[in-house]
């Protein structure tokens, strides 16, 4: 957006398409980070005596009004960062956004409704998408996409919205790609990438492509399982996916012959239940071999052989890209996991880059100070879409 700058931004409408999707309890931010990561764009636009219009989705509302996803609590926070009154409209491109917006002065920042209260947004229908994206482009006479965490969704606000208006990307985006390109073309070795969260499909694309370029891929998260079950073990109730099996026992002969490292764990906590995560109350787990899961248990994080084996696995690499949580780190008895990588990161002198709204999420949940990372994420999908070499509809929209 320098070059905005210089062309000159005083009493223009700059729509700033920002990811505002945190993490809520209730109407209380749990985490703030996706919000002070765009402040320094909306600032200076507000700075410079732009009237910014910011714009983002938050969750999955089905294309209707729903108070559960409202980002009134976000635009507050906004404000707070900002230290400036943010206006708020109560809808996305109704009677509220217009008169908000029309009543912006130089300078000022307005935060409209949630843009998925709105069908055409995430439409598949070019058409239908277009027209929402019509409508978005009243509001504004320039756009600044700054959302990296939604850059890969081709929805109305990230792809079409560009196309009408001129276009430029703000300070987060730069700083994401910058560092995300790093990883692609000039990793220094040895290059080791931690991979958890649930699912294991969600995570297929970028193992496929880590198999070429990392020297070290080290398992955690629900996704062990479907791992352990391909290697021939029992998983009790653990969370599987056996239709997986196949492609994991693919990945981990391919693995083998590249002389990529698959770290698993060697231990595991377990219980018979998932933890109540309302009242977080002590779930007593318990710590066996990783290959020997008893049936009616279930997974829950990686053991204490496992976060050694983690720490020493991760401790003479020279870049590490973090993406997943190691377990249910949000209940206090499977959080030891998450944190031992997480500190593994911090004690290693590797460059490192967490990626991912969970990831990011938890760090800062659990109290690690961030700035004792190389990088953090704001995109969890979209920093996999673009280590995975992905065309992002968000990027292709703002390089055209
Ligand atoms: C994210 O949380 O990864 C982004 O905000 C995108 O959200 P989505 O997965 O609901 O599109």
């Amino acid at each position: 957006i320098d070059e905005l700058l210089t062309e000159g931004v005083a009493g223009r409408r700059v729509f700033v398409r920002a990811d505002l999707n945190v993490p809520l309890d209730g109407t209380t931010i749990t985490d703030d980070g996706r919000i002070r990561a765009v402040v320094p764009t909306v600032a200076k636009l507000a700075e410079a005596g732009a009237r910014v219009v910011v714009a983002s989705h938050l969750g999955r509302p089905k294309g209707a009004p729903d108070p559960a996803f409202s980002l009134a609590p976000a635009a507050a926070r906004l404000g707070e960062l900002l230290g400036a009154d943010v206006a708020f409209a109560t809808d996305t491109v109704g009677d509220s956004a217009r008169a908000t917006v029309a009543g912006l002065t130089d300078g000022q920042v307005a935060v409209i409704e949630n843009l998925r209260f709105n069908a055409g947004e995430t439409s598949k229908d070019d058409a239908e998408r277009g027209a929402f994206a019509d409508r978005l482009a009243e509001l504004a006479d320039v756009y600044v996409g700054d959302g990296f965490g939604a850059v890969h969704r081709k929805h109305a606000s990230v792809f079409d919205l560009p196309a009408r208006l001129p276009h430029y990307a703000g300070y987060l985006i730069a700083t994401e790609v910058g560092v995300l390109k790093k990883l692609t073309t000039d990793v220094q070795r040895p290059y080791a990438v931690v991979l958890g969260g649930a699912k294991v499909s969600d995570k297929l694309g970028v193992i496929d492509h880590l198999l070429e370029r990392a020297d070290r891929i080290l398992i955690g998260g629900g996704m062990v399982f479907t791992f352990l079950a391909a290697q021939g073990h029992e998983v009790g109730s653990s969370l599987l996916q056996e239709d997986q099996i196949p492609v994991v026992k693919e990945y981990i002969e391919r693995a083998k012959e590249r002389g990529v490292e698959f770290v698993l764990p060697v231990d595991v906590l377990v219980a018979g239940e998932f933890p109540d995560m309302k009242t977080k109350a002590p779930a007593n787990p318990a710590t066996v071999a990783a290959d020997a899961i008893p049936a009616g248990q279930m997974g829950l994080d990686i053991g204490p052989e496992s976060r050694k084996l983690y720490a020493s696995k991760l401790a003479d690499t020279a870049t590490v890209f973090w993406n997943g949580p190691m377990g249910v780190f949000e209940h206090p008895d499977y959080a030891e996991g998450t944190r031992a990588v997480a500190q593994a990161l911090i004690d290693s002198p590797a460059f490192t880059v967490v990626g991912g709204g969970d990831s990011a999420a938890a760090v800062r949940i659990l109290g690690f100070d961030e700035n004792a990372f190389g990088h953090i994420s704001t995109g969890g999908g979209a920093s996999l879409e673009y280590l995975e070499g992905k065309t992002l509809p968000g990027l292709a929209a703002l390089e055209d």
